[in-house]
């Protein structure tokens, strides 16, 4: 079974899971936009990985353009954010709202924790973020300004799992 891992992030925690991911199943890891279509069309599995910024995933662009192409593999899709993983309505709400019905239906999907250096922020995340929080913190959600990592090899487990399940059946 040929596998793909492609991911989109912006300060390196979901890049970080793609490459254990990557290490864990000897798999390819590609920043998404930097794939060939010839490597789309080969894959029989992709593990798509993405970080979510105000409500939005980082891969909701690529997702779209690559639907067609992609739809008919076996895919697996993790998302990385600071939304705790215990609000499960959330999360499931940042798929519902940034990936198609098909697309949702065909993707095994795994929410992953993810980290926040407000200190290695751009100026417009710093920005974004401190907006964000503010917004959020007058509907009582919360998006978090406070630094943290829970980047953790550890969390790869249930998506290596299911992973590893597929590849006993289709060697
Ligand atoms: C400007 C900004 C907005 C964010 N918005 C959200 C959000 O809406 N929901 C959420 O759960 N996490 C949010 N986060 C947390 C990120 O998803 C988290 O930091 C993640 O680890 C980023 O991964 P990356 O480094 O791979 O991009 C936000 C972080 C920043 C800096």
């Amino acid at each position: 079974m040929k596998g793909l891992i492609i991911y989109k992030g912006k300060y390196g925690a979901t890049r970080q899971y793609g490459l254990w991911l990557g290490d864990a199943l000897g798999w390819p890891v590609i920043p998404a936009g930097s794939e060939t279509t010839q490597q789309l069309l080969n894959a029989d599995c992709i593990i798509l990985g993405s970080s979510i910024y105000i409500g939005k995933l980082q891969l909701r662009k690529w997702l779209k353009q690559q639907e067609n192409l992609i739809i008919s593999k076996r895919l697996f899709l993790f998302l990385v954010s600071g939304t705790p993983l215990s609000d499960k309505e959330k999360l499931q709400g940042y798929l519902d709202a940034n990936i198609s019905k098909p697309l949702r239906n065909r993707c095994q999907c795994f929410f992953l924790p993810g980290k926040l250096e407000f200190s290695k922020l751009s100026w417009k995340d710093k920005l974004l973020l401190t907006i964000g929080s503010k917004l959020a913190g007058a509907k009582s959600d919360d998006i978090s300004m406070e630094d943290y990592n829970d980047v953790k090899k550890e969390h790869l487990e249930t998506i290596l799992n299911a992973v590893g399940k597929l590849r006993e059946v289709n060697v």
